[in-house]
């Protein structure tokens, strides 16, 4: 798809608020309107504790209500606003507009489809955390009590519960944007947070869906996936104990 030109829109000017103002150059494409995405600027005032969701937020409530992008919790706990700001992948809701420059480029995350502005279809995504088995595979019975863990196991995986499902690492993934089927980053995380739980007897065979083609040996340890997350998972370090762990398998 190319995208083409500008469009240009000013908040009205109220000198009483003597606001510092920010232009957001946000990527907009609407299959029902358009046949190409189009980039859209929008002059908008802020304060400094304001975030970039708030900014987004005043260009929908008063320049362009036709603006479409997902927020639920507003403070980085749902994910839902995972979106490419000035290159990198970030929530909105997760920086100030005062630290990212006079001129911000909005874009949705890559590699998924695109259904309008800032919204991407995110079920490819969903399509590969429910291909490794997201939850605890028990052996034998139900017990009749609580699984006991020691805290040095639980310690083994803490770093990975911490997903909170937002796609950054996935969509930040070079291999991710040239291969839909991949299974990413944040997909592997899930596993790692089951494969290394001392009370799941799943391992083999999340290990073995991640030894296929798609599966973790296409990770090519760019650390994309380590930069971008908002929840500072050591993405990059998961996969590789992912791989480690299916090598000691084998011998
Ligand atoms: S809106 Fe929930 S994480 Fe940003």
């Amino acid at each position: 798809m190319t995208v083409t030109d500008d469009r240009s829109i000013t908040a009205p000017d109220d000198s009483s608020t003597a606001k510092r103002t920010v232009t957001l150059k946000i990527r907009r494409f609407n299959p029902e309107m358009n046949a190409d995405p189009h980039w859209e600027s929008y002059t908008v005032p802020f304060d400094p504790s304001d975030r970039l969701l708030d900014a987004l937020h005043y260009v929908k409530w008063n320049l362009d209500g036709s603006l479409s992008f997902r927020r639920s919790c507003a403070h980085g706990v749902c994910g839902s606003d995972a979106m490419r700001i000035n290159g990198s992948n970030r929530l909105a809701c997760k920086v100030l507009v005062k630290d990212l420059g006079p001129e911000i480029s909005i874009e949705p995350i890559k590699g998924l489809p695109v259904e309008k502005d800032l919204i991407v279809d995110m079920e490819p995504f969903f399509d590969a955390f429910r291909a490794v088995k997201p939850y605890l595979i028990p052996e034998g019975h139900e017990p009749t009590r609580e699984r006991l863990q020691s805290a040095a196991d639980r310690e083994r995986f803490d770093d990975t519960t911490k997903c909170i499902m937002c796609a950054a690492c996935t969509t930040s993934c070079p291999v991710f944007w040239n291969d839909g089927d991949y299974f990413g980053p944040a997909a592997m995380v899930a596993a790692h947070r089951f494969i290394f739980d001392s009370r799941d007897a799943g391992a083999d065979e999340r290990l073995e869906i991640l030894n296929e083609r798609e599966g973790v040996w296409r990770c090519r340890t760019t650390f994309n996936c380590s930069n971008a997350c908002p929840r500072g998972i050591q993405v990059t370090k998961a996969i590789q104990e992912v791989k480690r762990a299916l090598i000691f398998r084998r011998f």
